[in-house]
């Protein structure tokens, strides 16, 4: 891997971008018409290294394994940060993003929480569009289907030191994938374990997040869900997200989701559907619900809706829910928000709609 210095910090273009292709692309093995999600990856990645106190100009190379020292920070210490976004390919084979600057400002504000240095938003912005160009062909054109873009970075640097590392890995590595799940999803409202505390790196994509999830998601699992809606971690008495997704619940006609905190990541897609879902006229509450509101509402039949979104799953409709050893059916809905968000957000993402927001870029 080049580690030319970098000295061009704002000013850098895609010209600036090494591109070292591989000599063995794997496009050929893959079965476009039966993707799952995030489990193949496309011939090339970006990366560049902080090293020296800076981060180095990135470069594309072919899609590998790394070598790392055992004792590097990422291993013991968890300093591991990433971003989740997705590439689209319109009917003209024209490539487009969707609000790729919010995922480079969030990156950032990972970084930040977790003592890593932060990027230069031209090294996300200009690499990601060199990468993507490169692979071009891995973005998928089935329904349904995109190029998964999952750019991360994490600490190389050495010792057994309980402190910041001084060396640092960002890469973006990209995976055709279709639906995260299929169908619908039951889940239980999660009365003891936390995702997250105030103060806490819950508002980060930090990679320990997600490990602190595993074990009361795998709980939940052999209960029959697929799912846990988390509550805040002091009462758990109010609905904050859903899985790695946050979470939309519709109580007559009108749709409500918790308000961002320390506590909950500020998803792209929540606030993307709360500005669609204004301008379509749907009223929206942005306020703390609890469990007892949802209970009640689902026992008087006006829980209409329950859905999780984010960039991986796009809208994802809830069945059910499962609270105090009772289970609680969602209906069907004939006028279903989700369905009708769900559409209009993904029209603008594929470009096959007007973007009257601004949100979609071309690659
Ligand atoms: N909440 C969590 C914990 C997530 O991991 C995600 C996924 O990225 C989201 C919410 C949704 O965020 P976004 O819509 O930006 O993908
Ligand atoms: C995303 O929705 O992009 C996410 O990052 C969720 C992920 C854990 C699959």
């Amino acid at each position: 891997m080049g580690l030319k210095s970098n000295s061009m910090k704002d000013t850098l273009s895609e010209l600036d971008i090494k591109v070292t292709k591989t000599q063995h692309s794997k496009l050929h093995e893959v079965d476009f018409n039966n993707l799952a999600f995030g489990s193949i990856f496309s011939d090339h990645m970006l990366v560049s290294d902080y090293i020296n106190g800076t981060w180095q100009t990135p470069e594309v190379v072919p899609y590998q394994p790394l070598t790392l020292d055992p004792s590097s920070k990422i291993f013991h210490y968890g300093q591991s940060v990433f971003e989740g976004m997705k590439a689209y390919k319109d009917e003209n084979g024209e490539m487009w993003l969707f609000r790729p600057y919010d995922n480079c400002k969030r990156l950032n504000i990972s970084c930040k929480r977790l003592a890593i240095p932060e990027l230069p938003e031209a090294f996300f912005m200009e690499g990601l569009k060199t990468l993507l160009k490169v692979d071009s062909d891995w973005i998928p054109t089935t329904p349904g289907s995109s190029l998964y873009i999952r750019p991360f970075v994490f600490a190389t640097g050495k010792g057994f030191h309980a402190s910041p590392a001084k060396e640092y890995k960002f890469i973006i590595a990209t995976a055709p994938s279709g639906a995260y799940f299929s169908g619908k999803v039951k889940v239980l409202i999660e009365q003891k374990y936390s995702r997250s505390a105030n103060g806490g790196v819950g508002y980060a994509k930090a990679g320990g997040n997600y490990a602190g999830q595993f074990y009361p998601t795998q709980l939940a699992i052999e209960k029959g869900y697929n799912q846990v809606i988390w509550t805040d971690d002091t009462s758990h008495e109010f609905i904050e997200e859903a899985g790695a997704m946050n979470i939309f619940a519709r109580i007559g006609d009108t749709l409500i989701t918790a308000p961002t905190s320390d506590r909950i990541l500020d998803g792209i897609t929540r606030k993307s559907l709360i500005e669609i879902a204004e301008k379509e006229g749907i009223a929206v509450e942005v306020r703390r619900f609890s469990v007892k509101e949802l209970v009640a509402a689902a026992e008087n039949g006006t829980l209409k809706e329950l859905f999780g979104a984010g960039t991986a799953a796009v809208i994802s409709p809830i069945a059910g829910f499962g609270y105090n050893g009772k289970d609680y059916d969602l209906p069907e809905q004939d006028d279903s928000y989700a369905t009708k968000l769900k559409k209009i957000v993904t029209d603008i993402q594929y470009n096959r709609s007007k973007d009257p927001f601004g949100w979609r870029m071309k690659v």
